[in-house]
């Protein structure tokens, strides 16, 4: 028997544990609540979700982990950006990163927020998906109450003892024993000024709670008459009965607000209709069908113009290229005899360079013999065969027997 219920205890966790791994993070809120959520690195360290710090016996028997530097992008999913309620802070990756806001009437329901993780010292990245549910109705908080901290930064406000540290502030101030925070915001989202990147110099947070219950004494100092006056002419008012445990939470006073919501706002009243008729003249009434344009004109100007231009051209190029050109017969009858017979040697001795430069084995060319009469192309008989084959016995003025057999005119 006792083997049975170990056995299904065991199931049981196993089963528990499967679906703990493979479930997003989920988170239920309520409208008009401050819904915040840390981005702890050191869950996020291991993908496991057993390394939650949520699951204390692990911290205590392994010992704090060192804590890699991590960087977080947060969007809705299949969106590029958070939702419009929903805003992340992370100061840099050595910190942890916060999603914090308020949501309003119309984010009720599912709000899937995908985050990516990136471990920057192994470059480990994952995937968390992160459910926030938000419930309606969220509780009344008729009476609210907006303090300004000046010493503080966004992230230093959002760890949650540091909120119930405010809160215990408030309601020393307050009486009451039901505040909740309704919104924190850096005084960056509300135009303030970056800090000096000094020791003392912070951003500044406003912090708004609200109560069922009325103000106390303390706090209606604030919508005293004198009050706005005081502050504007000294920075400090005399009614200042803020309390603060640690410096870094005191309140601005002059920059406290109360808020009362307790009598419904009138809805502004629906814009009264006239009659009905607009003036004369200035009434356009555009026709039902309006009367189709003629677009030939157009049509011919910015196409066929041109069109036939180009053909125009094309012609005359045509008939000046094919129709007017002159013959060789014309250019030769032209030029005079004397240009012509000199192009003619030229384009023979040319030939004859041509076909000498093709071997060089082939015979003298024979405007390189002695006897070579250039225009008929004969030779003069060997008559230098009598004196013997040694041509150095030739005769000088027998082998110029012809010096000059070119008849053209010089
Ligand atoms: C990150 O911010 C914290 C607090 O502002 C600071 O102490 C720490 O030195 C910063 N780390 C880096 C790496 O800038
Ligand atoms: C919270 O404060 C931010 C910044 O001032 C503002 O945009 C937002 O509407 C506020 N939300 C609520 C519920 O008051
Ligand atoms: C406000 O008054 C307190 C004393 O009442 C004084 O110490 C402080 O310097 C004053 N602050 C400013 C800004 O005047």
């Amino acid at each position: 028997m006792a083997d049975t219920g170990s056995f299904s205890f065991f199931l049981t966790v196993c089963v528990v544990s499967c679906l703990v791994v493979t479930a997003d993070i989920m988170r239920p809120t309520l409208v008009g609540q401050m819904f915040v959520f840390e981005l702890k690195r050191e869950v996020f360290q291991s993908n496991f979700r057993i390394f939650q710090t949520d699951f204390i016996p692990y911290l205590t028997h392994y010992g704090p982990i060192t804590v890699h530097p991590m960087a977080f992008k947060c969007s809705k999913e299949w969106f590029p950006d958070l939702p419009a309620w929903l805003r992340f802070t992370q100061r840099n990756t050595s910190e942890n990163g916060f999603l914090y806001g308020t949501p309003l009437e119309e984010n009720v329901g599912r709000n899937t927020i995908e985050i990516i993780v990136v471990n920057k010292q192994t470059y480990d990245t994952f995937k968390e998906r992160l459910v926030i549910t938000v419930k309606s109705p969220g509780k009344r908080l008729p009476y609210q109450a907006e303090f300004f901290i000046p010493l503080k930064d966004i992230e230093e406000v959002l760890p949650t003892d540091v909120q119930e540290d405010i809160k215990a502030d408030v309601q020393k101030m307050w009486g009451a024993d039901n505040l909740e925070f309704v919104n924190i915001t850096s005084a960056l989202d509300r135009g303030g000024r970056v800090p000096l990147p000094l020791k003392g110099h912070h951003e500044g947070v406003y912090v708004k709670l609200g109560s069922d219950q009325y103000f106390s004494k303390c706090l209606l100092r604030i919508q005293s008459p004198g009050h706005r006056l005081e502050c504007e002419a000294t920075g400090n008012s005399s009614g200042d009965c803020s309390t603060c445990k640690y410096f870094d939470n005191c309140v601005n006073w002059c920059k406290s607000e109360l808020i009362d919501l307790s009598t419904p706002v009138l809805p502004t009243p629906a814009p009264i209709p006239g009659s009905g008729v607009m003036d004369a003249g200035e009434f356009y009434d555009p026709p039902e069908s309006p009367p189709s344009r003629e677009f030939l004109a157009d049509y011919l100007v910015t196409v066929m113009v041109p069109l036939a231009l180009a053909v125009i051209l094309c012609l005359i190029l045509t008939y000046v290229m094919c129709c007017r050109r002159e013959g060789v017969e014309k250019r030769d009858a032209k030029t005079p005899e004397i240009q012509l017979y000199h192009q003619r040697t030229i384009h023979s001795n040319a030939g004859e360079l041509r076909s000498m430069a093709g071997g060089r084995a082939v015979p003298p060319p024979l405007s390189t013999l002695p006897m070579f009469n250039a225009r008929t192309g004969e030779r003069m008989p060997p008559l230098q065969r009598p004196f013997g084959s040694d041509s150095s016995q030739i005769p000088l003025i027998m082998a110029q027997e012809e010096p000059n057999t070119d008849t053209l005119p010089r």
